[in-house]
């Protein structure tokens, strides 16, 4: 991340770290030449009828007024019975389950409240771009373990030096933005390993459990022998329900650790928005069979841009979970690096990606890949792989 240009006398130091999103800039160039935005994760396709019929039927039922600070009841319930159903994970909803303003509120009430100023916190790069700024607000400095393309794996022997007894947790978000990849047991094994040997916690931004490919399974970290204890898991409804502008998530962790996260986030934004945990409630009680179609349309969409990029000359790996795809561009001759070529493909291909490097902290190791997104409608699709090709 650039620091800002001018530091201005009143302006704390801890923002000097981060700059405007990468993203948005890019949203704002892609408006600017007509370009479809294949950079913003975010549907241009509605949300399913269950969900907004649910939150039409709150409003009118007049529920205006602030929700129990850590969550509605119904919704702690739904998310309850949800995670013991797929995951065999019991989390009492009193003690263990806090409803924040997005998987963003929860990772950064989460740092906040676990992590120590000076602490190290281990991420594994390309990372989703949030954790840069949430550990400069909570004080932590982040220690960075490669997932090395083209299959985004690890090398055991970098993760393990990357523990120490200074470090205090490890994140790992997986299914993965930006890579693609969904963490195998044996890798999620050897990171629980690791915890334990070190006495490390660890977050996991589980935010896309529900896109997986392939009949992969998501394994919540949460669900490995002696990880229970030690994992803050945090998920949220934006991705599954196509709803990232209700701003609904969720932390599940251990009594103490929920103690200290239900603490910050009161004072950070006293709660979600009431009438919305209420139609979340409803739409989790329903979703049993909206999961399978979710995944499925997800697998047409990934077919869909996945064709247009390999025909274009893009060495890409195939996502096997959320709904982005790293796409090196080497084999097409660009003379530039990624942000000469993200532009090169607003102005004169009329598509918009994201510099692969903005997802790096040694910036050169992304230089040669633009990440899109395949979370929208055919329609868009199509059009994008028209102009792609
Ligand atoms: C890995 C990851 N975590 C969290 C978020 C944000 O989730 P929310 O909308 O729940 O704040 C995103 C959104 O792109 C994401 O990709």
């Amino acid at each position: 991340m650039l620091p800002t240009e001018v530091p201005h006398p009143h302006v704390a130091r801890r923002t000097a770290v981060f700059t405007e999103s990468v993203i948005r800039e890019m949203t704002r160039l892609a408006m600017l030449h007509g370009a479809i935005n294949l950079a913003q994760g975010y549907p241009d396709f509605p949300a399913p009828d269950f969900i907004k019929r649910a939150a039409i039927d709150a409003i009118n039922a007049d529920l205006n007024q602030y929700a129990i600070t850590w969550g509605a009841p119904r919704l702690r319930d739904a998310i309850a019975a949800k995670t013991k159903l797929h995951y065999k994970l019991d989390f009492d909803p009193a003690r263990e389950i806090t409803v924040t303003c997005g998987a963003t509120e929860a990772m950064m009430a989460t740092l906040l409240a676990v992590v120590e100023p000076g602490d190290e916190v281990i991420v594994f790069e390309p990372f989703y771009e949030n954790y840069v700024p949430d550990a400069a607000m909570s004080g932590a400095e982040l220690v960075f373990v490669e997932l090395h393309a083209p299959g985004f794996t690890f090398d055991p022997a970098e993760l393990r030096a990357a523990f120490s007894e200074r470090t205090r947790a490890i994140i790992v978000n997986t299914p993965n933005n930006p890579s693609g990849k969904v963490f195998t047991r044996e890798e999620l094994q050897q990171v629980a390993a690791l915890c334990q040997e070190f006495d490390a916690l660890c977050i996991t931004d589980e935010i896309y459990e529900h896109i997986v490919y392939d009949g992969r399974p998501h394994i919540p970290m949460a669900t490995l022998p002696g990880m229970y204890e030690r994992t803050i898991t945090i998920s949220g409804l934006s991705k599954t329900f196509s709803v990232t502008g209700w701003r609904l998530g969720y932390v599940l962790a251990p009594p103490a650790l929920s103690n200290a996260i239900r603490k910050v986030h009161d004072f950070l934004t006293v709660g979600a928005p009431a009438p919305l945990q209420e139609a979340a409630a409803t739409a989790m009680e329903q979703a049993e069979a909206y999961y399978p179609e979710l995944r499925a349309m997800y697998t047409r969409k990934r077919e869909q841009l996945l064709l247009p990029l390999l025909e274009s000359g893009y060495r890409c790996h195939s996502p096997e979970g959320a709904y982005y795809i790293m796409a090196d561009f080497t084999g097409l001759g660009f003379p530039g690096d990624d942000v000469a070529f993200a532009r090169h493909l607003i102005e004169n291909a009329g598509v918009a990606a994201v510099p692969g490097s903005s997802f790096y902290r040694h910036r050169d190791e992304g230089a040669h890949f633009v990440r899109f997104t395949f979370s929208k409608s055919e329609e868009t699709l199509a059009e994008a792989a028209r102009r792609l090709r």
